[in-house]
């Protein structure tokens, strides 16, 4: 199992902006090669651009996580490249803009969030466990939500999918702990992300309220979680569902 990150390889997915730059990037700044996967070509080469100036090798592979077919292709274009994959960091996902009433709600917006939260994330651990178990082992970190652990009012399909993402962190921990593979999730509450940015005033303000600590999480706040959990500091840590939260589960 991979001790440090110097040297080894990360495979981080919906590193284009947000979230998942920032992981990519401390992995970069841990010295790890970093494949960066995003639907946003844009994004994702910008990343590899930022990774590159901090001095470490990058990929971009064009990736949609709710497709088996690209998920594939995209461990197997990792790996020809870097040679392993020491570790992933499931991080891709989407929210619903607006809150929805059941009653109301979308089917089709439906799907598509179950499709690429969810789906998304058990295409890439199938993926990513498979080249993981032709090696000898590694770390595997799925982005959930704190919407993961409990109900994010008006957000039906992203609190399921969430909760789906704990669940399937929990069950594959299980199966794989024995061989060397290390898989838990982080739940963060709201975080400053362009995933936010879309949100009215109002919402935010709301939102903030509910933080004690005052204010939003940052990003490399949690890519600095994903590091240690990547790290033999970690080693005891498995199917652990991480809060990082400002204090907002402690009402
Ligand atoms: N921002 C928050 O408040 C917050 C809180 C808790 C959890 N999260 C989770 O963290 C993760 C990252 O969120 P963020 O705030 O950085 O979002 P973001 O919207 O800023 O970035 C998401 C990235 O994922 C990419 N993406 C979207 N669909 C994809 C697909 N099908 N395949 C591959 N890439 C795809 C986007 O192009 C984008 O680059 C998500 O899973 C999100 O649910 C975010």
């Amino acid at each position: 199992m991979p001790g440090t990150i110097k040297g080894r390889t990360a495979l981080v997915t919906g590193a284009g902006t947000g979230i998942g730059r920032a992981i990519a990037l401390a992995f970069a700044d841990e010295g790890a090669g970093v494949a960066v996967a995003d639907v946003d070509i844009n994004a994702g080469k910008e990343t590899i651009e930022l990774v590159r100036q901090r001095g470490s090798k990058a990929l971009f592979v064009e990736c949609d996580v709710s497709k088996g077919k690209e998920v594939q292709a995209l461990i197997e274009a990792t790996v020809r490249e870097f040679g392993s994959l020491d570790y992933a960091c499931n991080n891709a996902g989407i929210h619903n803009k607006l809150p929805e009433s059941l009653a109301d709600l979308d089917e089709d917006l439906w799907d598509l969030i179950i499709e690429v939260n969810l789906k998304g994330v058990m295409l890439c651990m199938k993926h990513e466990v498979k080249q993981m178990l032709n090696q000898a082992g590694g770390v595997i970190t799925n982005i959930a939500s704190l919407a993961g652990l409990s109900c994010e009012p008006g957000s039906y399909a992203y609190t399921a999918a969430k909760h789906g993402v704990v669940g399937l962190t929990r069950g594959a921990a299980f199966e794989y702990a024995k061989v060397g593979i290390r898989i838990n999730a982080i739940c963060p509450a709201v975080v400053d992300t362009p995933m936010l940015a879309v949100a009215p005033e109002e919402v935010r303000q709301m939102l903030l309220a509910q933080h004690p600590i005052g204010r939003f999480g940052k990003p490399e706040e949690i890519a600095a979680a994903v590091m240690w959990l990547c790290n033999d500091l970690s080693a005891f840590v498995t199917g652990s569902s991480v809060v990082l939260d400002g204090g907002a589960s402690a009402w």
